[in-house]
């Protein structure tokens, strides 16, 4: 019979990797609690239309990537591709714009993209994100990325690079955009099919082509920063002012688009010199229209997501170490009842514990404490029995000792 394998672009993530991942996840709510952030969970899959109306029809996410489904009612359906527009959503329909503040929300979860899977680059891969509603000051913008490059620099990511941009909003972009199609038609030739064909819908996407040809003739074209009206220049300067404050280090990268449409006014990505070629560790945005557009107030939002898999690559040193066993180990099957209820107790005190019930002889059970990297294994033998009392030996120093059960607590805040 035929092996079944995961799916192409996914992967199945057991120990010890997990424990860098549950790592990550108690760093991530430790730090954005500071920071009064809430979590948030949305569904995995969504109606399409919140994407292709969210993020935009014309991007190559919304026309290539999605995993979308008719259900068995005939709905389609999408497993969601990127989380701001379902966080959207669900602040609109829970009324949560009204019942909660501040409206900072951060998630954690799987995202899907019909995306080549390479290293760093998965079908199935998985986010943490934050986004902050309601507040248009371009200080926001500022904490939101500082503290992007300062969790990822206090996980011991180094070599970062934060690029930075403004994209303009709907005052300014559209006049722009009439410039930049005109700039485009004129190098048509030079352009791959599809930049020729982004040319009418969004000629902003032409930026973010690697074709040499596109790449070359793009760099020529006029940008959005020299097209800002007064308010979008006064909030970029506003946001590179603040960021100086914090010491945040940046570099303007006028070409920077991103890869979905909602964006207005700032734009950022965080790239890394420690990743190969997919190397944007995070990457975010002001998206003051979207809320407004899927039907909500007229309120602005800001936020980023980062990829986890692509933070857990630079981590390679990271020792995120697995819990710490005691393994209870009988000298008779006729012991295993005081193994289980001292192994109850342990438990109840905190501790990881490790039985094995297969009654094997001692030695076995050694055996299998070394296998399962116990760090001490208790033995209840016909002596302990007796005597009340347990021997402890410390699997890494193989030093044993004896001593009565009334004293394991103490012995165990002194020595586990
Ligand atoms: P994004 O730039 O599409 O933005 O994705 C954010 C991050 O997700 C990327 O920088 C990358 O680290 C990771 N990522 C994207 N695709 C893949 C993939 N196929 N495999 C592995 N990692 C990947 C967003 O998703 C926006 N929702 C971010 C945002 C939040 N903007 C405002 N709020």
């Amino acid at each position: 019979m035929n092996e079944i394998k995961a799916p192409k672009g996914t992967r199945d993530i057991f120990a010890p990797e997990i424990y860098k991942w549950q790592y990550l996840e108690g760093a991530i709510r430790a730090y954005y609690g500071k920071f009064l952030y809430q979590e948030i969970r949305t569904p995995i899959f969504e109606h399409s239309e919140l994407f292709s109306r969210g993020i935009g029809d014309e991007t190559e996410v919304v026309q290539k990537e999605m995993y979308t489904f008719k259900d068995k009612a005939d709905r389609s359906l999408t497993l969601r591709p990127e989380n701001t527009a379902a966080v959207v959503r669900a602040a609109i329909e829970n009324k949560l714009f009204e019942a909660m503040a501040p409206l900072r929300f951060y998630y954690i979860g799987p995202m899907f993209r019909y995306d080549k899977p390479q290293k760093g680059r998965y079908r199935q891969f998985h986010q943490f994100g934050v986004e902050v509603f309601a507040d248009d000051s371009p200080q926001v913008d500022a904490e939101v990325i500082f503290s992007a490059v300062d969790f990822l620099k206090k996980l011991g990511i180094d070599q970062i690079q934060l690029d930075l941009n403004s994209v303009g909003c709907p005052q300014c972009r559209p006049a722009y955009l009439q410039t930049l199609r005109q700039a485009a038609r004129a190098e048509e030739a030079r352009l791959c099919p599809d930049c020729r064909r982004k040319i009418d819908g969004n000629p902003l996407r032409i930026f973010d082509c690697k074709q040499p040809g596109c790449a070359e003739a793009s760099r020529s074209f006029p940008l959005i920063g020299d097209h800002l009206c007064a308010e979008c220049r006064d909030h970029f300067a506003a946001v590179r002012e603040t960021l100086s404050w914090m010491n945040v280090p940046f570099r303007l990268e006028p070409r920077l688009v991103r890869g979905l449409d909602y964006y207005t006014k700032t734009a950022f990505e965080v790239t890394s010199g420690q990743l190969g070629a997919q190397n944007a560790l995070l990457g975010g945005g002001r998206y003051n229209s979207l809320i407004h557009e899927l039907g909500g107030p007229d309120m602005a939002g800001i936020g980023f997501a980062a990829g986890r898999e692509r933070i857990i690559l630079p981590l390679e040193h990271l020792e995120a170490p697995g819990p710490k066993v005691l393994f209870v180990a009988y000298g008779d099957t006729q012991w295993l009842a005081h193994a289980v209820q001292l192994a109850e107790v342990l438990r109840e005190e905190g501790y990881p514990v490790y039985i094995d019930y297969q009654g094997r002889n001692l030695k076995k059970q050694f055996k299998k404490a070394d296998r399962i990297a116990a760090a001490f294994t208790l033995v209840l033998g016909d002596d302990e029995i007796k005597s009340g009392s347990v021997s402890i030996k410390n699997m890494a120093s193989q030093e044993q000792v004896k001593i009565s059960l009334k004293d394991l607590n103490e012995w165990l805040k002194k020595n586990y």
